[in-house]
Parts: structure tokens; C-alpha cells; sequence
């Protein structure tokens, strides 16, 4: 049984990804400080994937490195699989130290505790982000990394590039940086979803907690955007399809069981985008989630929001080809689950 340690995983897309490697028969170590998370999401897991003793979790920050060699000299891990980090974009602006400190350092840590215990297999969360403000659509990932426009943004396109650095001085190591677009909805069971903490800055948590009654209206930032509707487009993708990418591209970059010569396909650095390569505008959003969920969103148009773009999405043939992963579920699958993961849980975990 492999065994994967996996960072950041009691939140939003971790918890997801856990389950899917649960049920594919993988041995799992989560390590999370529970910074952004609940200690909720560890019961919840099991209740979708139970009877499982093949979790455990760990309480701790990737930037504790006595804890992290401890937890490397107790578990011979497969790989791992790094999503903890902070993400809010405004936030990012004002406490750019804390970022690089969580983002960049914390990933430096976690690099250096895998050099020690020659784990060389890491399958990193970055993000569409890293593409910048100029790069045209829909987005390659033969594309440079771009122009980022805040310190979360550069945090990931510095990670990428150290693991990328990595990966030419040890040829051994092999990553998959994986350009998440807009992950959005939750496991079917409703039993765990998207729960941030004060309010949402996202759309999705935003539209479903108006619809829960916790907030009044939703306001829509930019009605002038040169796009059909004038609202800002994005690529939205299923979380539980975002999960299932990350199960190909470990796989995709795992050597050969104990021979690593005859591992060539994924060594290095792989890049792939993992979108539905389908534009949606907040409009559309809105009214699918509308007839999704029978309730009717109060919305104003006010101005654009600061750093937004008016429009990306990916070009999703990559990971199709190389992984043999393409997202099956549609919006009105996405909307539908966040509604009743928000209608389970009116107030998150809590
Ligand atoms: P999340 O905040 O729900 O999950 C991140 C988890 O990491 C949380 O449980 C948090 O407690 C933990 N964490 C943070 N700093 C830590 C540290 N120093 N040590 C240990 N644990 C720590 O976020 P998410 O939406 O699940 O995102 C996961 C990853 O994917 C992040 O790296 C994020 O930047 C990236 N990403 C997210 C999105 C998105 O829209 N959600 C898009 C692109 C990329
Ligand atoms: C989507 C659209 C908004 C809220 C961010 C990060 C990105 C990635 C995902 C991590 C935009 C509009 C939103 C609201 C609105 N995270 N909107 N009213 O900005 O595409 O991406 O999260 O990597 O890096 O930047 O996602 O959900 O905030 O916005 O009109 O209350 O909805 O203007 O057009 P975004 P989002």
C-alpha cells in the first residue's frame, strides 16, 4: 500500500483529494496547523470513506522541520502532495510577509525534509495565477509564467520555480505543478465543502451564503468587461474532478515500483492545467445557480474589483492527453452540490 503524505489536507480541495486516495486504496498522513480548517473535516472524511483506518492526521505547520524529519523517519511516503499555504488574494497585498513566510518558506522546509528522506515525488497546488495579467487566452502551459499581480500569485510562480530548479539538479525528482482554475461545489454527500472564514471573497461561497439568508445580496464587480455579458469570465471546475486530477498526476510521477531507471515518462517538471477548458460569466454563474437551487440571488453591479481580469480559462488538452483526465462534471453539477453541502451546513463546520 503506498503510503502519501498529504499537506494542507483538512481543507477545501486537501479534504477532497483525500477521499479519492482513500478510496483508491492509498495510505494516508495528513499534515495540516488548522490555520484555515476545521478538525471536523478528519470525521467527516471518514464517514464517506469509512470502515478506514488508512488515515491519520497530524496537527503541525510545514515550517516545523523537527516535526516534519520526525514525520519522514516514521513514514516511508510514496510522494507527497502539497497544498497547504495561504490563498486570499487581498490579503496577500496587505501581509505579503506572512505569504512568502507560509507559501515560499513553508514549501523550502517541506522540499528540504523530502531532499533528506529521498522523497522525490511532489504533486504542487499552484495556480492559473501564475499565467499573469498579459498572457492570452485560453491559457498553455507552454506559456511563460507571467506577470503575477499580487504576493499570493508570486509566492506560487517562486515555488514552481524553485521545485522546477529542483528537478534539474536532481534528476530523480519528479513534479507535477498542477494550474488549478476556479475549483468550486462539494462532495455529493454534502458532508464537506467550502467553509472560509469571515466573508467569502470568492464567488461561489459569496452566491450560496446570500442564498442561505447570512448575507443580504451579492454584489457583481464589473458589469463593463469586454466579454458577451460584461461580467468577468472564469474557467469553473468540480472540486471532486480537481481531486481526481491530482490521483492521475501522481501516477503519472510515480516511479516504477522499486525501479526508478525504467521511471522516465513523469520525471522532471510536468506541468498541467487542470481546468474544464469551458468559460463561464458571473451571470451565467448566478443563473445556473438560480434554477440549480430555486432560489432567486439579489445582485447590484458595482465596480470592478481591484487586480481582477476580465476573462481566462485554460486550454485543458494537456492533462487530457498525458493524464488521461478530463472533467466530467458540469456547472449545474457544481451548483448544485455547493447548494446542498450550504444547505447541510448553514455554518460551515461549525
Ligand atoms: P484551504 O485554505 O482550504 O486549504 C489549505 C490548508 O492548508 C488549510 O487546511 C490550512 O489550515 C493549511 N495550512 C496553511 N498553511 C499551513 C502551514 N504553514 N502548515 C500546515 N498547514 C497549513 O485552501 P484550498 O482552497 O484547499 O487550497 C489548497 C491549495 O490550492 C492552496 O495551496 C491554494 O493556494 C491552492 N489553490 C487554491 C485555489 C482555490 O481557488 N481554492 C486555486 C488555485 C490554487
Ligand atoms: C470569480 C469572478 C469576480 C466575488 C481567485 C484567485 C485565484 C484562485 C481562485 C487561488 C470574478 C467575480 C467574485 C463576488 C463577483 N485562487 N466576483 N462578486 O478572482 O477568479 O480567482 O480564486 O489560486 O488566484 O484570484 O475567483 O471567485 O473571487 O471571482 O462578481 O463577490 O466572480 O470579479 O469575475 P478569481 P473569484
Amino acid at each position: 500500500m503506498q503510503s502519501i503524505l498529504v499537506t494542507g489536507g483538512t481543507g477545501y480541495i486537501g479534504s477532497h483529494t483525500v477521499v479519492e486516495l482513500l478510496k483508491n486504496g492509498y495510505k494516508v498522513v495528513i499534515l495540516d496547523n488548522l490555520c484555515n480548517s476545521s478538525p471536523k473535516v478528519i470525521e467527516r472524511i471518514l464517514k464517506i470513506t469509512q470502515p478506514n483506518d488508512q488515515l491519520t492526521f497530524m496537527e503541525g505547520d510545514v515550517r516545523d522541520t523537527k516535526k516534519l524529519d520526525k514525520l519522514f523517519a516514521e513514514h516511508l511516503f510514496e510522494g507527497v502532495i502539497h497544498f497547504a499555504g495561504l490563498k486570499a488574494v487581498g490579503q496577500s497585498v496587505s501581509h505579503p510577509i506572512s505569504y512568502y513566510d507560509n507559501n515560499v518558506y513553508g514549501s523550502l522546509c517541506l522540499i528540504r525534509a523530502m531532499q533528506k528522506a529521498k522523497v522525490k515525488t511532489m504533486v504542487f497546488s499552484s495556480s492559473a495565477t501564475v499565467y499573469g495579467e498579459d498572457a492570452p487566452v485560453p491559457y498553455k502551459e507552454s506559456m511563460p509564467r507571467g506577470k503575477t499581480t499580487n504576493p499570493y500569485g508570486t509566492s506560487k510562480a517562486i515555488i514552481e520555480k524553485i521545485l522546477a530548479d529542483q528537478c534539474i539538479a536532481d534528476p530523480q525528482w519528479s513534479v507535477a505543478q498542477l494550474r488549478y482554475f476556479n475549483p468550486i461545489g462539494a462532495h455529493k454527500s454534502g458532508l464537506i465543502g467550502e467553509d472560509p472564514k469571515g466573508i467569502p471573497d470568492n464567488l461561489l461561497p459569496y452566491i450560496a451564503q446570500v442564498a442561505i439568508g447570512k448575507r443580504n445580496e451579492l454584489s457583481v464587480f464589473g458589469g463593463d468587461y469586454p466579454t458577451p455579458d460584461g461580467t468577468g469570465i472564469r474557467d469553473y471546475i468540480h472540486v471532486v474532478d480537481l481531486a481526481k486530477g491530482h490521483l492521475k498526476a501522481l501516477k503519472k510521477i510515480q516511479p516504477a515500483e522499486n525501479n526508478r531507471q525504467e521511471h522516465k515518462q513523469g520525471t522532471g517538471e510536468n506541468i498541467w492545467n487542470l481546468g474544464t477548458g469551458q468559460g463561464y460569466s458571473v451571470l451565467d454563474v448566478i443563473s445556473a445557480f438560480e434554477k440549480a437551487s430555486g432560489v432567486i440571488i439579489p445582485c447590484t453591479t458595482k465596480p470592478r474589483r481591484e487586480g481582477d481580469l476580465a476573462a481566462f480559462w485554460a486550454d485543458a488538452n494537456k492533462a487530457k492527453q498525458e493524464l488521461n483526465w478530463q472533467a466530467q462534471l458540469t456547472l449545474e453539477n457544481m451548483l448544485m452540490d455547493a447548494w446542498h453541502w450550504q444547505q447541510r451546513n448553514p455554518q460551515g463546520y461549525n
